[in-house]
């Protein structure tokens, strides 16, 4: 099967750009931590990367070590855009990290410049590209210093291997002097990848701040808690689910602690005619420091679904305190 984009992909999405940055970046942009791995199904994959970009998605999420096993999703889709997706690449942000485990040894995880390095060459392999449009670290290493983690997110982006630099699960004081180091390099950074949604706030206990002061953009991942934040567990845990498989990364009591708030949230979302995940999304887009949602998804439906967010994004003040209310 040959893959023939849509004609009318730009029409429906709408596009924001990342902080001060000229970059624009879907509002939805899709993520590749499961569902692309070897475990998965490769069609399936491939479909939701058709799908995705057909409705304007312009940006793929990657990390070194996704999978299962780690490094699998970028091998994987790393073939598809191989096959589908070539004279397209200048359409495409795509981005990867290093920062978790993915080779044994002391160098094999963490901030060093020889970690760092050696991973975003391996990534380019994997994924079969020249440059990632965006170089994460992925998480702060507390024991190599700070200037030599940007030191190597600089490299990468004056050897050309990336275009720009992004921090990931950075806490306000080390966004705060990571960016600082990285304006001295004059490679600003671009974009900041926290955990945030309905019931995850921390990112409104400073980093918003620091990402508005510094001009940098937010994609927060996990938007729908990991797939809470839909009707997926409203009677039960499905065996297919994220939280019903074995190498999923969302536990059963997690869901179960969480379902009253679900439900009650449900009861919101139905109130204003669309759905719990498009109202989870939309919720997240509200925020001015946000620049696009970063969703997972294991099926095309999905995708379709959550695109739909964008069709009703408002919220009255009374609604936005009833989340609060049940969200605590
Ligand atoms: N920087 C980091 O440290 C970090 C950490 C985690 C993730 N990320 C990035 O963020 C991306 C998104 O994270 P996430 O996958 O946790 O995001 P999420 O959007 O909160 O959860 C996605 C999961 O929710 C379920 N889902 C999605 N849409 C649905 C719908 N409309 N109806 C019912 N269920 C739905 C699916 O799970 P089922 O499989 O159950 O169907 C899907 O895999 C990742 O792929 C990755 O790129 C980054």
């Amino acid at each position: 099967m040959t893959y023939e984009p849509n004609p009318n992909r730009y029409d429906e999405m709408k596009y924001a750009r990342s902080g001060r940055s000229g970059l624009q970046l879907p509002r939805i942009s899709l993520g590749f931590w499961h569902n692309f791995g070897d475990v998965d199904d490769p069609e399936q994959a491939r479909r939701m990367m058709h799908r995705a970009f057909d409705l304007g998605i312009t940006h793929f999420d990657f990390a070194n070590n996704y999978g299962p096993p780690p490094g699998s999703a970028e091998r994987n889709c790393g073939l598809v855009l191989a096959q589908d997706f070539m004279a397209h690449r200048d359409e495409l942000i795509i981005s990867s990290k290093a920062g978790y485990l993915m080779w044994p040894g002391p160098y094999g995880e963490w901030g060093t410049r020889k970690y760092l390095l050696a991973s975003l060459d391996q990534s380019l392999k994997r994924l079969g590209v020249d440059y990632v449009d965006i170089f994460y670290s992925h998480r702060p290493d507390p024991n190599t210093p700070l200037d030599e983690t940007m030191g190597a997110l600089e490299t990468a982006v004056k050897s050309g291997k990336a275009l720009y630099a992004g921090l990931s699960n950075y806490g306000p004081s080390g966004t705060r002097e990571a960016a600082t180091l990285l304006q001295a390099a004059r490679t600003p950074c671009l974009i900041h990848q926290p955990k945030y949604s309905m019931l995850v706030r921390d990112p409104e206990r400073g980093l918003f701040d620091v990402l508005t002061e510094f001009g940098i953009g937010c994609i927060p991942f996990s938007p729908l808690a990991q797939g809470m934040l839909t009707d997926k567990y409203l009677h039960g845990i499905p065996n297919t689910s994220r939280a019903g498989k074995e190498h999923g990364f969302l536990q059963e009591q997690e869901v179960v602690k969480a379902l009253p708030k679900i439900q009650a949230l449900h009861a919101l979302a139905q109130a204003r005619g669309q759905s719990l995940a498009q109202m989870a999304l939309a919720w997240v887009l509200r925020q001015p420091t946000v620049t696009t949602v970063l969703i997972g998804a294991s099926s095309v439906a999905q995708i379709e679904e959550n695109v739909g967010c964008l069709k009703q994004s408002s919220f009255t003040t009374e609604e936005l305190s009833l989340i609060d209310q049940i969200t605590g």
